[in-house]
């Protein structure tokens, strides 16, 4: 049976330093990290994601402040709360939640979020500065999944990942910090050919695609290290129907609740397969929340300098 990656202990770990740091750096009575955070529209999982983050906000001593725009917003209202944001002095960081609604264009909004204050690291500057491979601030679930790896001793050197999904806020700046830690990377995306045998030579394998139970036990290499990216509500047990079988627990859940979160992989196949696995939910999501703080802090030091 592979051993859990818990995410949950790694980022209480993550959250505690963070939470130290901005205690030394407000000891004289300097202001506190800022967080701002934009929500268009009324997603009901991008509530929940919010909710999190704003929570740990407090946990840590991060002051906090969500902007709700309407879905109907346009361009222009989007643009104008985040010029505002980037003259504020007491933010530090601003966030726009995704996704937006279709008729917004996310890349032109984030490209208009200084620099200084990206802590999603969406920006054209902070994303060339991965590609570079030097310093500054990157997107957080990409750089929770390699806190993660790093905190359980998994070596990415020398080894062969390989990552299912390309898009801008998982694989592709996964892949830069892949390779800046010397691993060979595969990117596949939906027009992979031979997905299932590229996935079956993976000594690390990363799934971030969004599809629940995509990837089947027979994909994955014995031994191998899997981490799944994937959080996807299913609400109808035909949505995920490998379940039955290889996680009653988790079926019978389901039914009972009506709602379930599941991976982009079948984990009660993969258990026995691989040798560590993160679990879904309490595998990537708190890291990456608690990357987001790590990044706002981060912000805030370069910004008070
Ligand atoms: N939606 C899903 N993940 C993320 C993220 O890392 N940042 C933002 N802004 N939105 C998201």
């Amino acid at each position: 049976m592979a051993q859990l990656l818990d995410g949950k202990i790694a980022s209480q770990k993550i959250l505690d330093m963070v939470r130290e740091g901005i205690v030394t750096s407000t000891q004289f009575n300097f202001r506190k990290p800022g967080l701002a955070v934009i929500v268009v529209g009324d997603n009901p999982a991008s509530q929940v994601y919010v909710g999190h983050k704003l929570r740990a906000c407090e946990s840590v001593g991060i002051f906090s402040k969500e902007y709700r725009l309407p879905a109907s917003a346009s361009m222009e209202e989007v643009k104008l709360a985040i010029d505002e944001l980037n003259r504020s002095p007491n933010i530090d960081g601003i966030l726009v939640q995704m996704p937006l609604p279709p008729h917004l264009d996310a890349i032109d909004l984030v490209t208009r979020i200084d620099p200084s204050k990206d802590v999603d690291g969406f920006t054209p500057h902070n994303l060339t500065r991965l590609l570079q491979g030097r310093t500054g601030l990157f997107p957080c679930t990409p750089l929770g999944v390699m806190r993660l790896l790093e905190m359980n001793n998994i070596a990415v050197r020398g080894k062969h990942a390989v990552i299912l999904g390309r898009s801008l806020i998982v694989g592709r700046p996964l892949l830069a910090m892949l390779l800046d830690a010397n691993a060979t990377v595969t990117v596949t995306h939906s027009h992979t050919e031979h997905l299932k045998e590229i996935c079956q030579t993976a000594d690390i394998l990363f799934a971030a695609i969004g599809r629940p139970g995509f990837v089947e036990g027979s994909w994955i290499k014995p031994g191998a290290v899997v981490v799944d990216v994937g959080i996807n509500r299913v609400t109808n047990p035909s949505e995920v129907p490998y379940l039955k079988a290889s996680e009653p627990e988790r079926y019978s859940q389901l039914v009972n609740k009506g709602s379930l979160l599941v991976g982009d992989v079948r984990f009660g196949e993969a258990e026995k397969i691989a040798s560590f696995i993160t679990p879904v939910p309490g595998g990537v999501g708190p890291l990456t929340v608690a990357m987001l703080m790590s990044n706002t802090l981060h912000a805030y030091r370069t910004r008070k300098k």
